[in-house]
């Protein structure tokens, strides 16, 4: 191996450069926060906590909203371009989650929760987040889009 050679490969080069931005790895840790926050609601509900239910409810649904809205504002316009279909069928899950979501959140007023509708809708929102995981966010990384 040349000198220059063993020097290039010793230079951390990412060191040198600021963190890169990613616009996924953030929004990813948004589903693992959601997901936590929703265990912990179920929890709650299996508890009788009904206090705790309301209280965590709240900011499970201002969480989600929050999500949903940063997606759809600066994420999905521009996967549009390049994943029509893929883009229709995610805005379409977010408007059925947000039906689930009052549904869910009548259940929550009336201390009646439906566990087996709260689990169906842990689930989809599980399978939603790994399809981004795994398409949108690696490709809004790529494009340092978000
Ligand atoms: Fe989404
Ligand atoms: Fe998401």
């Amino acid at each position: 191996m040349s000198e220059a050679m063993s020097s290039e490969t010793t230079i951390p080069r990412a060191a040198a450069r600021p963190p890169r931005k990613s616009p996924g790895a953030s929004l990813s840790r948004d589903h693992l926060q959601l997901e936590g926050l929703f265990c912990a609601l179920l929890d709650a509900f299996r508890e009788g906590d009904w206090g705790g239910v309301r209280a965590m409810w709240r900011s499970f649904e201002d969480a989600l909203e929050a999500h949903f809205s940063t997606e759809e504002r600066h994420l999905l316009p521009r996967y549009a371009a390049v994943a029509p279909a893929a883009t229709r069928q995610l805005l379409h899950e977010h408007d059925s989650f947000r039906q689930a979501l009052w549904a869910l959140g009548v259940g929550v007023d009336l201390h009646m929760v439906n566990l087996v509708l709260a689990q169906s809708f842990i689930g989809a929102l599980r399978e939603h987040a790994l399809f981004e995981d795994r398409s949108v966010y690696p490709w809004a990384d790529l494009k340092s889009v978000a």
